[in-house]
This record gives structure tokens, C-alpha cells and sequence, in this order.
């Protein structure tokens, strides 16, 4: 259906794709991986017209030779694209963003508003999401406005759909729709292309797999019998044995937690959001922080940081209160978040990876209105070294870094900062399995150091290797803490799934 042959792609500072062979075919899932910054991102955007590649390669489709100009070029072809970054218009209502350049028209030529609504309603409630259509799009939430993303790629006459790491924002409900709806497009005998660093999904769902390294195919062909370790280690270009005895998690586990608390929150209550959250933080310690998505993780460690405001409760930090509601008052007292929604709430895509690194840390690494350049130096250099952040130089620009390594940016500014304590949200979401390893070895050695750590992890597994005590979170409050041998699958499985009402007390 869809094939390309010799093509690459260089960007003034980088070759992000050279000669790549890749070929989709109707009514399969293949799987497009590698580490952040393999290409995946880019091959996609050639794919969509949204780059032109370097001259030389051939892009064939549907038994055609043929060259896009324009992403709506691609899209009228029938290629149609769910991209890395949710490129909707967030100020247009829900309905407008579904239909966009194809909007239902009257006699006249007028968009009819009402035929509009009533196939938006219709497109959405298939795919289980009931919002009003006629409302912005930026009022949903970062999960639904995906979901808005895929019924527009569905909806349009497609014969091949691609899907740049279409789950990192969805909660498992959506995930399963997803996945329906992909079947239902393999059925129907379309190609769908599909990008995910989340091995449980790939073996899922995707026939096919293709494996990017440093812009080039290393390997392609059925994903059914290919071992997971196999795959891993074609993705790293590291051998097999090194794989498996570095073990996929990197959590050594154990730490050695002082006695008193770093942090103390007492029964932290928000109308709607928290009710009466009350948890200590240990320096040495990994305090892992379990349930479902919108129990109140992200709202507790964000209540934590100021950025939350609270209607009562109280957060000291050795000892001293910390001011509520205002995240200048928690960074002076060493609580950093990283947050989870890293888009909105971060990068400065302008700005280089050494400045997204030193901007927090700067007031701390200025003397007398002087800012410290070598330290600064010092600082982005080892953290673009731990974190293997690839960039042609710490001055390129974030923007032009792959997804996974914007990330990694940003993570490296909450550590640059030296906390006392450190919230991360969602530490590994988008970040490729080497690297992976390596932001989990991090956390144990920061805990190592006396840092006191709360750990927020979609990833079961995550979870339950890296901390050293859970907290259970059910409709905004606490309803159970696991500690020691307690921290089991099984014991965190019943906590998250228990009814409500059987809380502890
Ligand atoms: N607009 C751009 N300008 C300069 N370099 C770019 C640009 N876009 C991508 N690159 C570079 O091309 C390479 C491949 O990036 P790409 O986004 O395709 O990676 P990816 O495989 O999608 O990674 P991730 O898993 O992190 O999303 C990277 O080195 C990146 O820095
Ligand atoms: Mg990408």
C-alpha cells in the first residue's frame, strides 16, 4: 500500500533518516520502534508531507510513484496521521476540529452547523466519548482530545492510518477502544502504521515490526516469535546477553531511609480533588504513589508543590510549613515536581537544551546578578550525559529534539535544581526502553543521596520495583499503604480495584 525506498532525510545539524526501505501493507499493524530520537517522528512526517525528503528516495503508494507536498496533500490521498503532538485547534469547538477542511455544507455553501454536531456526537459516541461537541476543544482533557484525533483519522476515507505513540496520554479504557479500532481498520483491509515505546502494546496489536537505530532500518519482519529481549537489544544495538543481565527495570529497590520525615502532608483537602491526604516523605526513600487515573496522584503531588490550592491542610518540609498555593514558597522550601502534562507545563521549545536545563536552577547559580557560566556547563553536561539526551550540542533547540528527549530536558531541570524532595509524575512516560533504565538507576541513586522521593507510575511494574512503601489513592483520599513485602502486584491490584467504602478505617 504504502513504500518507501532509499530515503533520508537531513536536517541542517543531524541525518535524522538514511536509506531507509519500509513498506506497509493493506490490513496489517506494523510497528515502527526505536530509542528516542531513532527517526520514527521523522519517517512519519515524510510519510505525511509535513518534511520533504532529501532528493534521491522514492515514496510509492498504491502502486504509484508519488511525492506530497502538504500534510493535506497526504491527507486527501487517503494517508491519514495521529501525530506525536495533538495538532488540533484548541480554540475551535469540538465538532469544527472533527471536520476541519471537510465540514457538511448547505445549498449555499454554508457550513450546516447542525448536520455537523449531530455526526460529531455520532463519530465520538462510537468511540465511548460523550462530551458537548459544540464546545472548545481545549476544555478536554489531554486523553479526549486524542480520542478527537482518532475519530478525525477514522472518519476520513483513509486506506492508511499512522499512529505516533497515539496511547502516551490515554487511560486504559481509551487504550482498549484504541485498539478496537484499530482491529476494525485491519478488517477493513487498511495499513496502519504504528509508533509506541510500550512493549505490552507492540505485541498486542502490530503483525509487522520495523526497528530504527540512529536513522536506519536495522531490522524488519513478524513481530509473532520474535523474543522481547531479541527486540530490545535491536532497538539498543547492544547484544543480548548485555540486555538481559542489565534486566530490563533498573531499580536496585532497597534504600536506606531515615527516620524522620523530609516531607509531612496532613489531611490535604480540596473541594472535588483531595479529601484529608495526609503522607510522610523519608529522605532515602521512594514513596510510590498507586491508583487509577483521576484517584488524585497528579492532584496530591501537585497540591505538594504549590500548584494545587488547598482549602485546608498542611505541608512542612523538615519541619518548617510551607506556605500552600504557591510554587515559588515550595521550590525555596526543595519540593520539585516534575509534572505530567510536560507540554503545557515546560519546554521552551525557543530556547536551547542548556537554557530549558539551567532556567529553574538559575537564580541559584547567580552570585551578585552574575550567573555562573561554568557551572552551568558543568551541570547540563553531566545531566545530557546521565540521561543520554540526544542533541547535536546542549545549544540546539529543544523544539528540534524528538519527543522522548524533550522529555528528558525537562526532567534533567528538576534535578539541576537539587530538591530535597523530588515529586515526579510519570518519570518514564514517552522515554524509550534504554533510557528508561537509566532515569529509573537515577532515582535510586538520588534516593541513595538522602533525597526523599515520591513516585507517581502508570507502570505497575515501575511501581512496585521502585519504591520502598506505597501510598493508595481512591477518589481523592487515601486508602491504603503498603509497605516492605506488602508492596506486591497482588496486594497493589486489590488496593487500586477495591470498592469503594473498604477503605482502611
Ligand atoms: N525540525 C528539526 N530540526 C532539526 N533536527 C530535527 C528536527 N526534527 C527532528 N530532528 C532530529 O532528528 C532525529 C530524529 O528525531 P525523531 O523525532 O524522528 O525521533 P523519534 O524516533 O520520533 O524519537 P522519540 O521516541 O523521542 O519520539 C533527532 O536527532 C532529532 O533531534
Ligand atoms: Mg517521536
Amino acid at each position: 500500500m504504502l513504500s518507501v525506498s532509499g530515503l533520508s532525510k537531513t536536517f541542517p545539524s543531524v541525518r535524522a533518516l538514511d536509506g531507509v526501505e519500509f513498506t506497509a501493507r493493506a490490513g496489517e499493524v506494523h510497528a515502527l520502534v526505536g530509542e528516542n530520537g531513532a527517526g520514527k517522528s521523522t519517517l512519519i512526517k515524510l510519510l505525511t508531507g509535513v518534511h520533504r525528503p532529501d532528493p534521491g528516495g522514492t515514496l510509492t503508494y498504491d502502486g504509484r510513484e508519488v511525492s506530497f507536498a502538504t500534510p493535506l496533500d497526504a491527507q486527501q490521498a487517503g494517508i491519514s496521521t495521529i501525530y506525536q503532538e495533538v495538532n488540533l485547534v484548541p480554540l475551535m469547538s469540538v465538532a469544527r476540529n472533527l471536520f476541519l477542511g471537510r465540514e457538511p455544507r448547505g445549498r449555499l455553501g454554508l457550513i450546516d452547523f447542525r448536520r455537523m454536531h449531530r455526526e460529531a456526537e455520532r463519530a465520538l459516541a462510537e468511540l465511548g466519548v460523550r462530551v458537548d461537541v459544540r464546545r472548545p476543544l481545549r476544555e478536554l482533557g489531554v486523553g479526549a482530545q486524542q480520542m478527537v484525533a482518532l475519530a478525525r483519522a477514522v472518519a476520513v476515507d483513509a486506506r492508511v492510518v499512522l499512529m505516533d505513540e497515539p496511547t502516551s496520554s490515554l487511560e486504559p479504557r481509551e487504550v482498549a477502544t484504541l485498539f478496537g479500532v484499530i482491529r476494525m481498520l485491519r478488517e477493513r483491509g487498511i495499513a496502519v502504521i504504528y509508533v509506541s515505546h510500550r512493549m505490552d502494546e507492540l505485541y498486542a496489536i502490530c503483525d509487522t515490526v520495523t526497528v530504527l537505530r540512529d536513522g536506519k532500518v536495522v531490522h524488519t519482519g513478524p513481530l509473532a516469535g520474535l523474543d522481547r529481549l531479541r527486540l530490545v537489544s535491536l532497538m539498543l544495538g547492544r547484544d543480548m546477553d548485555t540486555v538481559q543481565d542489565e534486566g530490563l527495570t533498573k531499580f536496585t529497590g532497597e534504600h536506606d531511609a531515615g527516620r524522620e520525615p523530609v516531607l509531612r502532608a496532613e489531611e490535604l483537602t480540596a473541594r472535588h480533588r483531595l479529601s484529608e491526604v495526609s503522607l510522610d516523605i523519608r529522605p532515602g526513600e521512594v514513596l510510590g504513589l498507586g491508583g487509577l487515573l483521576g484517584s488524585g496522584r497528579s492532584e496530591t503531588a501537585k497540591a505538594l508543590a504549590g500548584a494545587l490550592p488547598v482549602d485546608s491542610g498542611r505541608v512542612t518540609v523538615a519541619g518548617t510549613r510551607v506556605r500552600g498555593g504557591s510554587t515559588p514558597a515550595a521550590i525555596r522550601a526543595g519540593i520539585s515536581l516534575l509534572p505530567e502534562d510536560r507540554k503545557a507545563e515546560g519546554i521552551v521549545p525557543g530556547l536551547s537544551v542548556r537554557e530549558n536545563i539551567a532556567l529553574a536552577a538559575l537564580p541559584g547559580l547567580s552570585r551578585f546578578g552574575l550567573v555562573d557560566e561554568a557551572r552551568i556547563d558543568r551541570i547540563v553536561d553531566t545531566f545530557v550525559k546521565r540521561l543520554r539526551i540526544k542533541a547535536s550540542s546542549a545549544h540546539q533547540k529543544v523544539g528540534e529534539l524528538s519527543g522522548g528527549n524533550q522529555q528528558k530536558v525537562l526532567l534533567a531541570r528538576w534535578l539541576a535544581m537539587n530538591p530535597k524532595v523530588l515529586l515526579l509524575d510519570e518519570p518514564t512516560r514517552g522515554i524509550d526502553v534504554g533510557a528508561k533504565a537509566e532515569v529509573q538507576k537515577l532515582i535510586d541513586e538520588l534516593a541513595a543521596d538522602g533525597l526523599g522521593v515520591l513516585l507517581i507510575s502508570s507502570d505497575m511494574e515501575e511501581l512496585i520495583e521502585g519504591s520502598d512503601r506505597v501510598v493508595v489513592l481512591k477518589d481523592g483520599a487515601v486508602v491504603e499503604e503498603l509497605t516492605g513485602d506488602q508492596v506486591t502486584e497482588d496486594r497493589l491490584m486489590r488496593a487500586i480495584a477495591a470498592p469503594a467504602g473498604e477503605s482502611r478505617d
